[in-house]
């Protein structure tokens, strides 16, 4: 074993995930395929070397609780090429996320430590493995190892090696801006596996979400290979108030919005029929995220700054792959 460091930077998906397909959980299958753009900036870097025992860190802080994810995900990566015992492992990890914004961390953090692991292991896998090993400790994480815009197959088979995420464009495909805005602060209140199975369990909406989410897949690629920024805008919307609508329709209702949600969602809205290039998405929690031109993004965080309520608004490129070194 070795010691490696890893970098990997989050992303925001455009065309949404929401429900796992009937498997192994430990598998974790995603129900519908995704469409995510990487950030620049956002990103997790983790180490992993051979250690005493197994320990774990994060921003410099023993996390209990999430070292025990961490030595499952571990274990996920040694097991796919080795039958007996894993070495102890040292992981430290230090998140460049916005601090207590409630942030998703597990795209770049299972990501991260996936690739971490597998130099450490001198693991030989390439990186569409590497992807559906990232996918098992979270969905998102498979689209955290390549910059630019990348997409996640759903996948057909059992054991998951179909389900890998690709990536379609990189980072200079297309500059556009994603603006992150603040609208609350602290974690989210209920994590993404248990909203997800109570979307599936209860609610009437869940089989139409997951019928018509190939069909956004498939307009938001063609919207994104033609730099058509209405076109991806149009679709990226559909999709994020759909994932909203089944989350709404659960037994007990799944919302993740505030009231400055709302406010920022028709800010945008006003500022589209101002004439600004403006999409919104949000994810499970109360943050709007706004997919826009770099010319018009100055002007749109100062308007959506301006919100009663919005803490704070961050503007993103896209941004590049994962990345590892070996360490002395
Ligand atoms: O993979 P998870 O557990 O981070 O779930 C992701 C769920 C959403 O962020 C709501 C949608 C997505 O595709 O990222």
């Amino acid at each position: 074993m070795r010691a490696a460091r890893a970098v990997a930077h989050t992303n925001i998906a455009l065309i949404k995930y929401w429900g796992k397909r009937p498997g192994d959980p430990d598998q974790n299958l995603p129900a519908v395929g995704s469409l995510s753009l990487t950030l620049e900036r956002l990103r997790s870097e983790t180490t992993v070397r051979p250690g005493e025992r197994d320990s774990f860190q994060l921003d410099g802080h023993s996390d209990p609780a999430a070292a025990a994810k961490v030595a499952r995900h571990l274990d996920r990566v040694w097991r796919s090429a080795n039958p007996g015992p894993r070495p102890p492992c040292a992981v430290d990890s230090t998140n460049h996320l916005p601090t207590a914004a409630g942030l998703a961390s597990s795209a770049s953090g299972f990501a991260a430590l996936t690739l971490a692991a597998a130099a450490a292991f001198e693991l030989d896998l390439d990186r569409g493995a590497l992807s559906a090993l990232a996918r098992r400790g979270s969905g998102s994480a498979a689209r955290s190892l390549w910059g630019g815009f990348v997409r996640l197959d759903r996948g057909e088979r059992p054991d998951g090696a179909d389900c890998r995420a690709r990536p379609l464009f990189p980072a200079d495909h297309w500059d556009l801006r994603l603006l992150v805005v603040h609208t609350a602060k602290g974690p989210k209140p209920i994590g993404s596996t248990d909203g997800m199975q109570r979307s599936a369990d209860t609610s009437p909406y869940y089989p139409a979400w997951v019928a018509t989410s190939e069909a956004d897949l498939e307009r938001g690629e063609r919207a994104l290979a033609a730099r058509d920024l209405p076109a991806l805008g149009a679709v990226m919307e559909h999709s994020c108030f759909k994932m909203h609508a089944c989350m709404l329709a659960t037994v007990p209702p799944l919302i993740y919005w505030n009231g400055t949600t709302l406010a920022a969602i028709h800010e945008v809205w006003a500022a589209r029929r101002a004439g600004l290039e403006a999409y919104v998405t949000s994810d499970a929690g109360p943050h709007v995220k706004v997919l826009c031109r770099p010319d018009q993004a100055a002007e749109l965080a100062a308007r959506l700054a301006a919100v009663p309520g919005v803490h704070a608004v961050d503007t993103l490129a896209p941004g590049p792959d994962a990345r590892v070194e070996l360490l002395p």
